[in-house]
């Protein structure tokens, strides 16, 4: 089997390349890739890399993940986030291969507690949850053999993450305020990758699996308790932690103005994945312990 996996360097893509690998020939690429165009933005050079290749299967790891930037830029969120997801959808269908993409909780409006399902309402607040919805039914209207992974808060141990981010600050500052009224899971790039590997071996065999599903480690937790238990796990380990976890300061969405608006209700209902995938998902804390522990 030939796989075609783009977004290669990103923190999904880094990981898809080490889950894909036994699968098949894997070829991977990024935006910068020389002999064959892996760039998102140039949608007939991305054409032409999947009809050259002619891959059994397209995994798509690239998108415009920049939320904030997106609202300045929109056009160049849409071609990557949207457009390009098509082109892929369309030239996939040609060669009758799969593609596998992912999106995101922020097609979502972030109303109420209950965790989102596959069948709800979409209704984004923002370009990229715009773009990426778009992307979704470019996907599901041009290639009948696709999965999409909704996923939410992705980390990796490799590049910056919002962990990190705590972990500087804990060691810079006294103080800390962190957000305390969106709530979700964070979703360890190592899981996703697995997921795709073992969700892609079932589904070319049982076409019947093809689809949209939702993917996110279990539990839920605010941006305000992932950083205490971030930093809680750092002091035991490491010294310069001048913070204690349970002094961070709770505080509303509201005291961070922010160009996009995010949904406060990010929380996925993963139960179709598990039961159609025979898949149980792990807790949250598992991975950023994980994680933490490379890191740290
Ligand atoms: N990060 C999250 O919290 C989150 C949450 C929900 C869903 N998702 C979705 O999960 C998927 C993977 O996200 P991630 O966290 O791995 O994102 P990421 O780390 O930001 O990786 C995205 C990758 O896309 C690449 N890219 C950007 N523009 C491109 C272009 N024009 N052509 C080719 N590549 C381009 C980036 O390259 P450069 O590094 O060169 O810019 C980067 O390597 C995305 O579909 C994202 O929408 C992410």
């Amino acid at each position: 089997m030939k796989l075609l996996l783009l977004g290669k360097n990103g923190q999904v893509g880094w990981e898809l390349q080490r889950s894909l690998a036994p699968l098949g020939e894997l070829i991977a690429l990024d935006r910068h890739s020389t002999n064959l165009c892996g760039d998102l933005s140039d949608l007939q050079g991305l054409a032409r890399t999947v009809q050259t290749l002619r891959p059994d299967l397209i995994v798509n790891a690239a998108a415009h993940t920049a939320v904030d930037k997106a609202e300045s830029e929109p056009e160049l969120a849409r071609t990557i986030n949207a457009l390009a997801p098509g082109v892929l959808a369309q030239e996939a269908e040609k060669l009758g291969a799969w593609l596998v993409h992912y999106s995101t909780d922020y097609v979502f409006d972030g109303g109420g507690a209950q965790p989102w399902r596959e069948t709800d309402t979409t209704a984004p607040l923002s370009v990229y949850g715009r773009t990426k919805r778009e992307g979704e039914q470019l996907i599901a209207e041009h290639c009948p053999r696709h999965l999409i992974f909704r996923t939410s808060w992705v980390y990796a141990a490799r590049g910056g993450n919002f962990a990190k981010t705590m972990l500087r600050l804990a060691q810079e500052r006294e103080r800390l305020s962190v957000i305390d009224d969106q709530w979700g899971a964070p979703t360890g790039a190592e899981l996703i990758a697995d997921v795709t590997a073992h969700a892609i071996r079932q589904a070319m065999q049982r076409p019947q699996d093809a689809g949209l599903y939702h993917l996110a480690a279990r539990g839920e937790i605010t941006w305000n308790g992932y950083a205490k238990h971030v930093i809680a796990q750092a002091g035991r380990a490491q010294s310069a932690i001048k913070i204690i976890a349970n002094e961070i300061a709770s505080v509303p969405t509201s005291a961070f103005p922010t160009p996009a608006r995010r949904p406060h209700n990010s929380r996925l209902d993963c139960s179709r994945l598990q039961a159609t995938f025979g898949l149980t998902l792990p807790p949250w804390q598992h991975g950023v312990d994980r994680m933490l522990a490379e890191i740290l």
